[in-house]
């Protein structure tokens, strides 16, 4: 089963940005046309209804208790402007934390059920759960990319690394790819990959890849506090171009690795 359509946002430590960023990536994807998932995997403190302000029917509890199969549970979002681009989402069990503690065979479950549906889309993006604990690590099993979110407080630069070094080690053809969020400016944002990709080249041997940038900007809190998206209430905003900027290099990268070898003229 090919699942390199698969993104997971994940970053070791928390609150440095992987819900806001995971919901803009699936609206930029979909503002571009294309059919795109959006899951909620932090099994524990799901955020993603939340900072859209959904009132899912259905949820993954729905889902995990039986109630309903995976592609039933699905809650469509209409971004506010008809030209702005819906997608799906897969939402979590926000404010319960019932999910937190899933037993290996049932996350083992969900995992199979993501890979089955990403064949009926271009892309999903699975938001993951702060810290490197085994659900994490068994979301970011997948043949796409992980996407580590870090900033430049030397705890996210560790967890970071933690994380990276985990993946790693369970998957070693891993896509790594880093995004740099918060950042002063861009030498700030390319200084802060630079000291995660020479860790990891240092001590792992792995080089990772950037996949971009994204500026501290307050237009995230206030989207946040609004419920709704960022490339819908700030579209101009330097964090949603950087945003855009980044699903654009996805994309052009994954055309690249899937493009057919170029046949050579015999002479
Ligand atoms: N580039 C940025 N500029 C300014 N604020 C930001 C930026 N990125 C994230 N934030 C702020 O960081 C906070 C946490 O964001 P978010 O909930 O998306 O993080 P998270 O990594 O998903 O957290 P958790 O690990 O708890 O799931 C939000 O209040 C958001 O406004
Ligand atoms: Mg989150």
């Amino acid at each position: 089963m090919s699942t390199q359509n698969i993104i997971t946002v994940a970053s070791g430590k928390g609150g440095v940005g992987k819900t806001w960023f995971a919901i803009t990536l699936a609206h930029a994807f979909a503002q571009r046309g294309e059919n795109i998932l959006l899951i909620d995997g932090d099994l524990g403190l799901a955020n993603v209804d939340v900072q859209l302000g959904l009132a899912p029917s259905h949820d993954l509890g729905s889902v995990i208790a039986g109630q309903v199969a995976l592609e039933d549970a699905l809650t469509r979002v209409e971004t506010g402007n008809k030209n702005a681009g819906s997608f799906d989402v897969l939402a979590g069990k926000s404010g319960s934390g019932v999910l937190s503690a899933l037993s290996h065979a049932e996350v083992a479950n969900l995992h199979q059920g993501i890979q089955s549906l990403a064949s009926q889309y271009d892309r999903v993006i699975v938001d993951l759960a702060a810290g490197v604990d085994a659900n994490v690590l068994q979301l970011c099993e997948h043949n796409g990319t992980t996407l580590t979110l870090v900033n430049g407080e030397p705890t996210s630069l560790t967890d970071a690394y933690a994380l990276i070094k985990l993946v790693h080690m369970n998957h070693p053809h891993a896509d790594l790819r880093v995004v740099a969020n918060m950042a002063e400016d861009k030498a700030d944002g390319q200084r802060i990959f630079g000291a995660l990709n020479k860790a990891c080249a240092t001590f792992l041997d792995i080089n990772l890849t950037s996949a971009g940038i994204i500026p501290r900007d307050d237009t995230i809190r206030d989207t946040i506090r609004h419920q709704t998206a960022l490339l819908y209430r700030h579209p101009g905003s330097k964090a949603a171009q950087a945003v855009l900027k980044i699903a654009e290099n996805l994309i052009v990268s994954a055309k690249k690795t899937t493009a057919p070898p170029t046949s050579r003229k015999s002479a």
